[in-house]
């Protein structure tokens, strides 16, 4: 049986294979993506030639360790492929995102692209969205209004993220909210309403984003399959 971490890296070199010469490709952020971008790195070193667009400052570090050529997304004008990792997968193919405090970038950087692969281990899939807690990115200003807003709505409790005991600063100088939803039964209404809340940035709720998946399990088996939209 393969570790969690063997698994992850099947699942990274695999989606490698995706992104072929001449590509601009999104390079996603967590430890899934990790391993995307080592083997990337090492097809790049061997002659590869592609663009790649970070979701976040870490991958961007990470890629030009590879030396992996990056391009800014305003310097782009359409994206091949976005390979990313995933907190939570259900039967649709929506996500939760975030667990890495990089969503907004994410989204920016999927929803510019004319594909958007999900790698992950097979404990991401989920019937229902909701146990992972939903990040919600929110400006620092007034972010206890969110938080009452959330609660008076949907009845849902929300933590600040820290980090070091101090509030984590995402890359866009924001705050996140990680809301205990527990369950999300119409996730494509509340991405609405979050994200029409004010002093809300963006959700982690990635709906009719994906357009495939590649999961990887403990036996070493890799299914990528299409994600079908209604
Ligand atoms: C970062 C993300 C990650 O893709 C998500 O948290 C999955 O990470 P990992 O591959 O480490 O499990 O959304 O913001």
């Amino acid at each position: 049986m393969l570790s969690a971490n063997d698994i992850k890296q099947k699942v990274g070199e695999q989606a490698a294979q995706l992104i072929k010469p001449g590509m601009t490709a999104g390079i996603g952020t967590g430890s899934t993506a990790y391993w995307l971008l080592m083997a990337l790195g090492k097809k790049v070193q061997e002659g590869l030639a592609i663009r790649c667009v970070p979701t976040s400052r870490e991958t961007a570090r990470l890629a030009a360790a590879q030396h992996i050529p990056l391009v800014e997304l305003n310097d782009t004008a359409a994206i091949d492929i976005t390979i990313d990792g995933a907190d939570e997968i259900d039967p649709q193919g929506q996500l939760i995102k975030g667990g890495g405090g990089a969503l907004l970038q994410e989204k920016m950087v999927a929803a510019a692209s004319r594909q958007l692969v999900i790698i992950a281990d097979h404990t991401k899939l989920v019937q229902q969205l909701g146990a992972f807690p939903l990040p919600v990115e929110v400006i620092p200003f007034g972010w206890k209004q969110v938080q009452r807003r959330i609660r008076e709505i949907y009845h849902v409790d929300s933590n600040l993220r820290l980090k070091d005991n101090q509030p984590l600063i995402t890359d866009h100088g924001h705050y996140i909210l990680d809301c205990h939803f527990g369950q999300i039964p119409d996730a494509f209404t509340l991405n609405i309403t979050l994200n029409t809340m004010p002093g809300v940035v963006d959700n982690g709720l990635f709906i009719r984003m994906a357009t495939s998946t590649i999961i990887g399990y403990p036996d070493g088996t890799i299914r990528q399959s299409a994600i079908v939209s209604e």
